[in-house]
């Protein structure tokens, strides 16, 4: 990171409006950028934080046919489902906007007809199922058949659940359309393609300018995808939800732009919508067009080559021989790992999962993002569990923080008149063993690297030496003895109150608030930081003097979680697994296996040794390695979906299993010779079956 900046931008992850968003979301994405946001603003930096929801893409119109309604319903009902759980949950957007708006339709249009009038973008015609009856032609998961492995008659276009593999829908045994039942066509359709490679130079280098600066996730999802060479990526659907394709032919008639280029098209779109509403229409350049704004993308790891490489490649696009109006890439793409829950990832269509909305209803928002950022995922994934949250609650912020800072308002309160009987000194402040140049530099980069979890760990710190310092100076006992010691004590604890009270602003804000508040304060900590009362340098001291008058009602901060109160998740969460668990089971024993064949009939197929000799990616696919094999004297090319498991390199010189004779097919046009056996694992990663030992190239397998 460079420090000329003077504005920072931060967007957050735009959650799909097909579904409430879940406690794993949040701690990924949303507390995190809201965290870092507020630390800053307590520093007095300019910085805005854009959201919104994502309203395209083929999920949103599945749910809206299934449930009967249009896909404006559905993209309603969540839109303002999430945006008003972020807003008890305290997530401070400065903007929340949504992609089905009209000025978003105009943005990404406009980025559309940019890049293709600089002629970018490659078409190129295809076939593609389509339904005679309804008239539409089906993405993949509009198409379901048999499946060709386990004969599973229910598989869907690009996956079959039972046997998990992934499918093309061609693949399909008596392909059906989803919307009619009916026999699908292949008919030809015309698509815009965005040839990433092209790009490939730039993104290399601006990839590597941030090296040391990005963590390493980032950096290897990003460099992985880079080494195996960029390839088209198709930029337009055929699909009658999404934003059309701004063409004026024939040829761009029902078709839209995939959700992903009108997605990170939303960052901008809605900067704009926000400054419109701040009255100041052309302030989002500021924030987008200007190097001295650092612009931020908080994202789960599952988005990452979306914001490192599609979305700078597509700005790349725009401001190619531009002088003005260029964007700026952005400065930090911080992905998150994922948090599970309860020692499993959170599953939607499982309902394994905890929506923000319902958590909310049940326990207070600062106790969630507390226990959410001690389990920040930063590096790896981590865990949120219902008894790691009530311990944090009880014995953490009710115990600790919640614990000193009503003892110190209360005691003022009933024994000094609810004034602060004492003037600090420095080094009365000094004397509290708390080295607040050391801890406050600490803070300072934790945030700034955002570490979550460390800031929120170091910041309970100064609450436990505060509380440890009022039980140990003991006022209520040297009251009488030394009322002198006694109002000293308390007015170093209730200026410890104030530090706690702006320490914990970023964290638990609602917390930080209500100590506010109690301090006597009529603006609250909100207004104060908007009208510039407070600040983060302001923490660091003792600033409340002899005589300042406290608020003469304390209140309890965090109310404990008895067992009972979480008994009835613990017991739902029981029985998920115990589903979840019978279903893994039943799906072990009910393993379809295909029909029984003759041994001959096994003796009939050919399985050989062989050894790869050659390989490379098929260009223009993700998943397809063409691999030249040895097999004894002979010599084959055999074409294998596994290009998203192996590296060509790393195959090369492997011997493996090969059907060896199976009828040659054409597959994107390259001849296949036979197929190689690998097995998919739970990470949906493909192994290879191999062969260890000499002398086995050509052998028969048996
Ligand atoms: N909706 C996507 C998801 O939930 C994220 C979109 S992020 C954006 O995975 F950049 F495209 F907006
Ligand atoms: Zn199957």
């Amino acid at each position: 990171m460079n420090n000329h900046f003077t504005r920072t931008l931060v967007t957050t992850a735009l959650p799909y409006a097909n579904g409430p968003v879940h406690l794993g979301h949040l701690a990924g994405v949303y507390l995190p950028a809201d965290i870092y946001v507020r630390f800053k603003r307590l520093q007095g930096e300019d910085i805005i934080h854009i959201g919104g929801s994502d309203e395209h893409g083929v999920p949103i119109t599945i749910t809206a046919d299934k449930e009967g309604i249009s896909p404006q319903d559905v993209v309603d009902r969540y839109h303002r489902l999430n945006l008003d759980a972020f807003a008890r949950c305290g997530i401070s957007f400065d903007y929340y906007g949504r992609t089905s708006s009209e000025s978003h339709c105009r943005t990404a249009q406009e980025f559309f007809q940019e890049i293709n009038a600089k002629g970018v973008f490659i078409k190129r015609k295809e076939r593609h199922f389509f339904d005679p009856e309804t008239k539409r032609f089906l993405s993949d998961r509009y198409v379901t058949g048999t499946c060709p492995i386990c004969s599973n008659p229910e598989a869907n276009g690009d996956q079959c659940e039972q046997c998990g593999t992934h499918l093309n829908p061609r693949e399909l045994i008596e392909p059906r359309s989803k919307l009619s039942n009916k026999v699908p066509e292949l008919r030809e359709t015309l698509h815009w393609y965005f040839p990433l490679g092209r790009f490939q130079e730039q993104l290399e280098s601006y990839v590597n300018s941030h090296e040391g600066d990005w963590r390493m996730n980032v950096l290897n999802y990003t460099r992985t995808w880079l080494k195996q060479g960029l390839n088209d990526r198709a930029i337009t659907r055929d699909l009658h939800w999404g934003i059309p394709v701004p063409v004026d032919s024939e040829e761009a008639r029902g078709k839209v732009l995939y959700v992903w280029f009108d997605a990170v098209l939303g960052y901008i779109s809605f900067t704009r919508e926000w400054a419109e509403r701040q009255g100041r229409p052309e302030l989002w350049r500021d924030y987008w067009q200007n190097s001295d704004c650092r612009i931020i993308h908080f994202i789960g790891k599952d988005n990452v080559v979306f914001h490192t490489l599609m979305f700078p490649a597509i700005l790349m696009a725009w401001n190619e021989r531009r002088t003005e109006g260029v964007y700026s890439l952005a400065d930090n793409v911080p992905a998150s790992e994922f948090m599970n829950f309860e020692g499993r990832k959170f599953s939607k269509s499982r309902n394994y999962a905890v929506y923000l909305g319902d958590f909310l209803d049940k326990f207070p928002a600062d106790t969630l993002r507390y226990t959410i950022a001690m389990n920040y995922p930063e590096n790896k994934d981590s865990d949120f569990s219902w008894l790691d949250f009530q311990n944090r609650t009880n014995g953490e912020l009710a115990d600790t923080l919640g614990n000193f800072i009503k003892r110190s308002i209360d005691f003022t309160n009933s024994k000094f008149n609810g004034e602060i009987p004492y003037e600090c000194t420095e080094e009365d402040w000094t004397s509290l063993g708390i080295d607040w140049q050391e801890c406050f530099e600490k803070l300072d980069n934790a945030y700034e690297q955002f570490h979550f979890r460390d800031a929120a760990a170091l910041t309970m710190q100064i609450a436990r030496s505060a509380n440890r310092f009022l039980t140990d100076s003991e006022p209520w006992r040297v009251l009488k003895s030394d009322p002198e010691a006694a109002a000293r004590t308390m007015a170093l604890s209730v200026n410890l109150c104030y530090t706690l009270a702006i320490a914990w602003y970023p964290v638990i804000p609602d917390t930080a608030n209500r100590i506010y508040a109690m301090l006597g304060f009529s603006e609250t900590l909100d207004e104060a930081l908007k009208n510039g009362t407070v600040s983060w340098g302001m923490a660091r001291f003792p600033r409340l003097g002899k005589g300042h008058k406290l608020s003469a009602q304390s209140e309890i901060l965090f109310r404990k979680i008895d067992d009972k109160d979480i008994a009835p998740e613990l017991e739902k969460i029981e029985r998920l697994l115990a589903e979840i668990g019978k279903e893994e089971v039943e799906a072990q024993e009910s393993m379809h296996f295909k029909p029984e064949i003759r041994f001959e009939d096994f003796l009939n197929v050919d399985l050989r040794v062989a050894t790869v000799t050659a390989c490379e990616k098929v260009k223009k696919t993700d998943k397809l390695l063409k691999l030249q094999l040895k097999v004894g004297s002979k010599k084959r090319q055999v074409l294998a979906g596994i290009a998203q498991s192996y590296t060509p390199e790393a195959i090369i010189g492997k011997n493996v299993i090969l059907v060896a004779n199976l009828a040659e097919r054409k597959i994107r046009g390259e001849l296949s010779q036979g197929m190689i056996l690998a097995v998919e694992g739970n990470d949906g990663k493909l192994n290879l079956v191999e062969v260890d030992g000499s002398g086995v190239n050509g052998k028969i397998v048996q």
